[in-house]
């Protein structure tokens, strides 16, 4: 060896080991063989090309030459194929139809990631590293590769969309297609496809155990792709490729579809903290003898919340149905002899191990606990004292301005469904919250912009709130989100920002940050499905100087005059309340509805509106006959 490098040597060549190391576990990845082949296949290849400049640097005993700016974008390129492990991993082995409905997604990963490494490779002057040429030539040509590979290529598979079109919408998809798509996706086998639905349900917890849209279009394709391959191999049973005749009598259980304690086939399977599934009541026995382990492997369990297992039940029903077994009426062995056990009370000591990781672990155990919070605090009111009174409120506060999106994603949710009670509330926006909130609104994943409106909503109860979240700068992020939400994201902006303009200061705000002009784009949108709160809001605004002004602008008579004609009862109140306050004010906008023919449309509404609407009515009319009072005494 070199003996003795300085201290900056020693840790340049840990870099460099370091890497040599990921390079190493990179290449030994097994090939892949879904959706992304192609893309897994190159990065690994490219990845592989990187190897023989670090061993020959690990071997160089020469490490002077290494500068700062070596080290420096050695370290960059370390961390970004920590990155490309992550993804290549996830996608080697998450769910391949997940994958395949996300395949843009993917796509997006792939292209940071090899962005990432080329840009680290451009850091690197490896004309001054101590190389042979032969080495210092095929990493020149590697970079060439990733820097090529920058410019995205379209990931188009004309098929594959029909095909997944095809098998997500029709009840009774074509068999070809279904072929076509177990092909593609490798889920030729009952065993596939029960790995699938294993990497499902993992899917599922580590998304807070909230299936989003996509779980029931993948349980919905995975029974229609199950069903076909029983159809092509009906012989195969599901015990690992073995044959077996189906008209034998009894067909055997699938061990996973049998209850680990019981034996039997699981009826209501769920799932414990430790990823174990067990028929509920089973394990539900277990636990009230006051057991704290999990049985099958032994592990302490950090909390005794149980997760029903839906994708297991419903393989055990699919295969149920194929093999003509009915379905256990009943759990005989395991039905407790109704011993009362008490729900109402929470798991403290569970509640304080998560509080433990939240405030101590690292980034996926405060991740995990975070989501498991989300959970119970969703579950029930018990719960969310519990988790209250053991001090949670602050550190969840804390977590809201995490590195990691899902670690916020799960705290502001809790948040959300901890502020339900009005206690907690207080909590929360003590601990100093609503900046955090806010910071989450502005940029956060889509799902987290969403729920920290709803929770901003929450708390906008109390009228000091208000005041505090407007001064926190919320309302021009609400009207982003208002702008370019998903439809539920579009409507819990509508609605905070609707609660929160019951202060007058509030109302400015949205007007200065521009909320007409979408809200009118919202009314003249019929099919859009955010009439009824652009009107709302409207009406509430109209009530404010400012607001009329900006409304007026906007051109809005033939559209209110529109709505009082046709709307629903609370739109029709809504329009002849911003069109009263509009006509008040500015005698012009009076005339112009008055020629649009509004005075038919208020008398019907004056004699069939509700209360509000036949008082607004009847104020515009009175308006209107004393603008042409007015008129005919001039023309006199
Ligand atoms: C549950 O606990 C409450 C209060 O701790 C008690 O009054 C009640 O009797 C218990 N219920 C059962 C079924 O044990
Ligand atoms: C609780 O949180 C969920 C999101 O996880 C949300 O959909 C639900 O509306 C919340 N409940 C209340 C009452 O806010
Ligand atoms: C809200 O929490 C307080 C204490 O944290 C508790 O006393 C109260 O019962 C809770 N309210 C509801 C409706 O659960
Ligand atoms: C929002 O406003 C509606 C209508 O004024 C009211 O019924 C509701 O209680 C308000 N909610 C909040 C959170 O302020
Ligand atoms: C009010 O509604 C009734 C029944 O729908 C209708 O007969 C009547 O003409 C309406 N009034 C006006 C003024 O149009």
């Amino acid at each position: 060896m070199g003996g003795g490098g300085g201290e900056k040597n020693s840790k340049a060549m840990m870099v460099v080991a370091s890497l040599a190391e990921s390079i190493k576990e990179i290449s030994g990845l097994p090939e892949c063989n879904n959706v992304c082949k192609r893309m897994y296949g190159n990065l690994v290849r490219r990845v592989k090309l990187l190897s023989p400049l670090f061993e020959e640097l690990k071997d160089s005993d020469d490490e002077s030459l290494l500068t700062d700016e070596q080290v420096a974008a050695f370290e960059c390129l370390k961390v970004a194929l920590d990155s490309a492990k992550t993804l290549l991993n996830y996608v080697n082995q998450g769910s391949k139809l997940y994958q395949a409905l996300q395949r843009n997604d993917t796509r997006d990963k792939f292209q940071q990631i090899t962005e990432k490494i080329e840009e680290a490779l451009c850091g690197i002057s490896y004309n001054k590293l101590e190389i042979s040429e032969e080495v210092q030539e095929q990493i020149e040509l590697v970079h060439a590769q990733f820097k090529r590979a920058k410019t995205p290529t379209e990931f188009a598979d004309l098929q594959l969309d029909l095909d997944m079109e095809v098998a997500q919408k029709e009840k009774d998809p074509d068999p070809p297609a279904l072929k076509r798509l177990s092909e593609k996706l490798h889920l030729r086998t009952i065993n596939d496809l029960k790995k699938e639905s294993a990497e499902l349900h993992e899917l599922v917890i580590t998304s807070g155990g909230e299936p989003g849209d996509y779980f029931e279009t993948i349980t919905s394709l995975l029974r229609k792709m199950k069903d076909c391959v029983l159809t092509e191999n009906p012989e195969v049973d599901s015990n690992e490729g073995e044959k077996m005749p189906i008209k034998h009598r009894s067909p055997v259980i699938p061990d996973d579809f049998r209850c680990p304690i019981s034996l039997e086939l699981m009826k209501d399977p769920v799932i414990v903290s430790t990823g174990q599934t067990y028929e509920r009541s089973c394990i539900q026995k277990w636990l009230d003898a006051g057991h704290k382990t999990c049985p099958k492997t032994q592990q302490t369990l950090l909390h005794t919340a149980l997760t029903p297992n839906y994708v297991l039940k419903s393989l055990i029903a699919l295969w149920c149905e194929s093999n003509g077994v009915e379905l256990p009426k009943k759990q005989g062995s395991c039905r407790a002899k109704k011993s009362g056990s008490n729900h109402s009370d929470c798991d403290r000591t569970a509640i304080n191990a998560l509080l433990d990781k939240l405030a101590n672990g690292d980034m996926e155990q405060q991740r995990a606990a975070a989501g498991e919070l989300r959970l119970l605090a969703k579950r029930n009111a018990d719960n969310r004292v519990c988790i209250a009174e053991a001090g949670a409120i602050p550190l969840l506060v804390e977590l809201l301005s995490s590195s990691d999106p899902r670690t916020q994603e799960h705290a502001v949710t809790a948040l959300l469904n901890l502020s339900i009670n009005e206690s907690n509330k207080g909590t929360i926006v003590n601990a100093g919250a609503i900046p955090d909130i806010v910071d989450v609104l502005k940029s956060g994943s889509m799902e987290a912009r969403e729920n920290a409106a709803a929770t901003l909503f929450s708390l906008s109860v109390l009228d000091e709130n208000k005041v505090a979240i407007g001064a926190a700068g919320a309302i021009p992020v609400l009207i982003k989100l208002l702008c370019e939400g998903t439809p539920r994201g579009k409507k819990d902006a509508a609605t905070a920002i609707f609660n929160l303009s019951i202060y007058q200061g509030n109302k400015a705000r949205a007007i200065k940050a521009g909320i007409i002009a979408p809200l009118m784009r919202f009314l003249k949108d019929a099919g859009g499905g955010m009439v009824d709160e652009a009107l709302a809001i409207m009406a509430i605004l109209a009530s404010h100087h400012e607001g009329r002004i900006a409304i007026g602008q906007a051109e809005p008579i033939p559209i209110l005059v529109e709505v009082i004609r046709t709307g629903s009862p609370r739109n029709r109140e809504n329009a002849a309340a911003v069109l009263w306050s509009l006509c008040t004010g500015d005698l012009m906008q009076l005339k112009l509805a008055k020629e649009l023919g509004a005075e038919e449309a208020l008398h019907e509404l004056s004699e069939n509106g509700t209360d509000r609407a036949k008082r607004k009515a009847g104020s515009i009319l009175e308006l209107l006959q004393r603008m042409e009072g007015d008129q005919n005494v001039q023309s006199s």
